[in-house]
């Protein structure tokens, strides 16, 4: 098992990607601190991995709210005693068709980019103590170019989980703990998608990947996988592509 013993906590883990590494990451034999603020969804997912031999509990949490961050670390440390990997996964869509809405720039950088920077916050100083950690930041393709149905905060906050993830590997190397990013490309809609939900407007995105499809909630959750374990031990402050060879063209 590739994450024997080891204890993750995972945001937005309710629902798509976050769920499918919750998934993933306990099947490879960590105990997984779901985290999210869709109570029931996330108990859910907290329960199946019980129900099938696996080590898991629910926090709510919304990563706007930095005293929720330091309450969710504190409960995994004193259930667990220790968190070795955290995966920074929630967020929100910027798929809106307003590109000038300012409160819907201040809830993506609150959520996507803020959210991120806390959880940083609330989780490296417990594996600095113990002199080992791996955090993978969940980013986007939005990260590193613009598109036509996205709002620029979103392009905007997914930049800043790019950049914010190398200062954290260069700023943390010394103590033993990895940071790296995961930019997912043309996935299934997120919950709170709007344009990229619509049928005409996914098939034109498809047809741009050169693999001609959409990915895999679970492709993504592999990759995670990949650089949240000790076999990315000389890995840290990269940026892992995920998007069928979007990026390429
Ligand atoms: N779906 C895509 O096409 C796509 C592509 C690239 C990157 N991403 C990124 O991947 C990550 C996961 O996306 P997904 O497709 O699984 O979306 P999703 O909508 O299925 O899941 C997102 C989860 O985040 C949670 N969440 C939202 N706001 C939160 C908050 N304030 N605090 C805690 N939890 C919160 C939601 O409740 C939900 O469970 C996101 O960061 C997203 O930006 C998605």
């Amino acid at each position: 098992m590739r994450l024997k013993d080891k204890v993750a906590l995972i945001t937005g883990g309710a629902s798509g990607m976050g769920a499918s590494t919750a998934q993933i990451f306990a099947r490879e034999g960590a105990r997984v601190v779901v985290a999210d603020v869709a109570d029931a969804d996330g108990a859910k997912v907290a329960a199946d991995i019980r129900a099938g031999g696996g080590g898991a509990r629910f926090v709510r949490l919304d990563v706007t709210d930095e005293a929720a961050w330091m309450a969710a670390v504190a409960a995994t440390m004193a259930e667990w005693g220790r968190i070795d990997i955290l995966v920074n996964n929630a967020g929100i869509s910027g798929s809106y068709p307003d590109p000038f809405d300012t409160g819907l720039w201040d809830r993506l950088m609150d959520i996507n980019a803020k959210g991120v920077f806390l959880g940083m916050k609330a989780a490296i100083p417990e594996m600095v103590k113990r002199g080992a950690g791996s955090v993978v930041n969940i980013s986007s393709i939005s990260g590193f170019v613009g598109q036509k149905v996205v709002h620029m905060g979103y392009n905007a906050s997914k930049a800043a989980v790019r950049v914010m993830t190398k200062s954290a590997a260069v700023q943390f190397a010394k103590d033993g703990v990895r940071v790296n990013s995961v930019h997912p490309g043309v996935m299934p809609p997120m919950r709170t998608s709007k344009l990229t939900a619509d049928p005409a407007v996914r098939e034109r995105l498809v047809r741009a990947i050169p693999m001609g499809r959409a990915g895999r909630i679970e492709e993504v959750a592999n990759a995670t996988l990949f650089l949240a374990s000790d076999e990315a031990s000389y890995v840290t402050g990269t940026e892992l592509v995920v998007d069928g060879g979007f990026l390429a063209m």
